[in-house]
């Protein structure tokens, strides 16, 4: 089985290695290509990578290169992960838009709509190529805004599903707080991606004793610590908000504390260095304890799970992703993406049915849809007046002076990446 990362020269990759090294059973690899622009990267990660594989006896070959088309070619699924304008035009998603008192966020708000414009049509463009090579491959796509971009790709016809940590995150958080195995947790997650609720907790299946209640009465204060929300909150929710909430929950506590501390995409792009610096050592040949302070935490084992169901090759039968909605949350278009439950094989992903959704959150993920279709036709189309749209319709921005002015920051912050502009 042949797999192909697009990004592979992330410093992420080694949590991607070390999952496809111990989870070997699951996605026999034989052949694994990593594909990145920068060479660099690609030598110390691609060194890195061969030292996991080697040290952890995994027979698969690891190839590099900087060639999309050659990299694709007959690959079974192709894993998308790249951050176009890298950690430089974070640091700037992060930035202008406080000025206008907004959150500064890579995937929430006008720094989230910056980062889509960017990101569509390179991915369009790569999803093209890899169609054109290799029309069966499956794409799984971890760029971000992961919504925006699934929803991009499958309006064009693409083989593609679109995964986050945030739910594997909680599967193994609630695991541990209630001391079973994790494959035993089955969560009720519902919403969009970087938009979504833990409605209920599982146990065995998706018609096991729900234990959310119990989850939240015992549990309560670490969960609302780890957060960063009120615990009174979440005890009158009944539910479990993803951190993203917070961008939402707690919108002006946020915008104060990131116009005093450093950025993400500072912290990040610093230990990015130290990271390329522990990966060039020729006798580390393991992921290194720094990398579980980056945001991806399990990324790996939701992809190796994702990738295996979508080969036929086992994988957990049910599993959340980004996915059409045909209609499972009655409220949104069909051709919407939501993350939830879906039942994942060669077929593709098919979301299981959701309970009604209180409009607590039925409101807001309809609002925020309609500024992820608004977002995607200023990605597909370009031009002031979608910005403006896209902008307008954000359940965070929605005021004209405020929408103005982000418009102007956005394309003067992102003229180098969008040709329109
Ligand atoms: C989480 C999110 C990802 C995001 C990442 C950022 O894992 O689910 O969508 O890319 O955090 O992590 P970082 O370490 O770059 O802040
Ligand atoms: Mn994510």
């Amino acid at each position: 089985m042949k797999l192909t990362v697009v990004g592979g020269g992330s410093t992420y990759t080694p949590e991607l290695i070390d999952g496809f090294a111990r989870l070997r059973d699951t996605l026999p690899l034989t052949e694994l290509v990593l594909v990145d622009p920068d060479a660099g990267r690609l030598e110390l990660v691609g060194g890195l990578a061969r030292r996991i594989f080697a040290r952890q006896g995994h027979p698969g070959t690891i190839t590099t290169t900087a060639d999309l088309d050659a990299g694709v070619e007959g690959a079974d699924a192709v894993l998308l992960q790249l951050r176009v304008g890298g950690q430089a035009a974070r640091q700037r998603d992060e930035s202008w838009p406080l000025e206008c008192g907004c959150v500064g966020q890579e995937t929430t708000g006008a720094g989230g709509l910056a980062k889509a414009l960017r990101t569509v049509p390179v991915v369009l463009d790569m999803a093209e190529r890899v169609r054109r090579t290799n029309p069966d491959a499956w794409i799984i796509d971890f760029t971000n805004p992961v919504g925006i971009v699934t929803r991009a790709l499958l309006q064009a016809g693409h083989k593609a599903v679109g995964l986050c940590n945030v739910a594997i995150g909680f599967q193994r958080k609630f695991a541990r707080l209630l001391d079973v195995a994790p494959a035993e947790v089955h969560l009720g997650h519902v919403g969009l991606n970087h938009l979504s609720w833990e409605t209920s907790v599982r146990l065995g299946g998706p018609t096991g004793e729900d234990v959310l209640p119990r989850l939240l009465t015992d549990h309560g204060d670490t969960l609302a610590a780890d957060l960063h929300l009120p615990r009174p909150l979440l005890d009158r929710l009944g539910v479990v908000p993803s951190y993203y909430l917070r961008y939402f929950y707690a919108h002006d506590v946020v915008v104060d504390e990131l116009r005093t501390g450093p950025s993400r995409a500072e912290k990040v792009a610093a230990m990015e260095r130290e990271l390329l610096e522990l990966y060039a050592d020729p006798a580390l040949d393991e992921k290194p304890e720094l990398l579980s302070q980056r945001g991806g935490a399990f990324y790996s084992e939701a992809a190796v799970d994702l990738a295996a169901a979508l080969l036929g090759r086992g994988g957990s039968p049910l599993q959340v992703v980004n996915a059409r909605n045909d209609g499972t949350l009655p409220f949104l278009p069909d051709d919407a993406v939501i993350e939830v439950q879906a039942e994942v094989g060669p077929e593709g992903a098919r979301p299981l049915a959701v309970p009604t959704l209180d409009p607590l959150y039925a409101g807001l993920v309809q609002h925020v849809t309609a500024y992820e279709d608004l977002a995607l036709r200023a990605a597909l189309e370009g031009g002031r007046d979608r910005v403006f749209a896209a902008l307008l319709a954000h359940p965070l921005i929605g005021q004209y002076d405020q929408a103005e002015a982000l418009t102007d920051l956005l394309l003067a912050h992102n003229q180098e990446h969008l040709p329109w502009a």
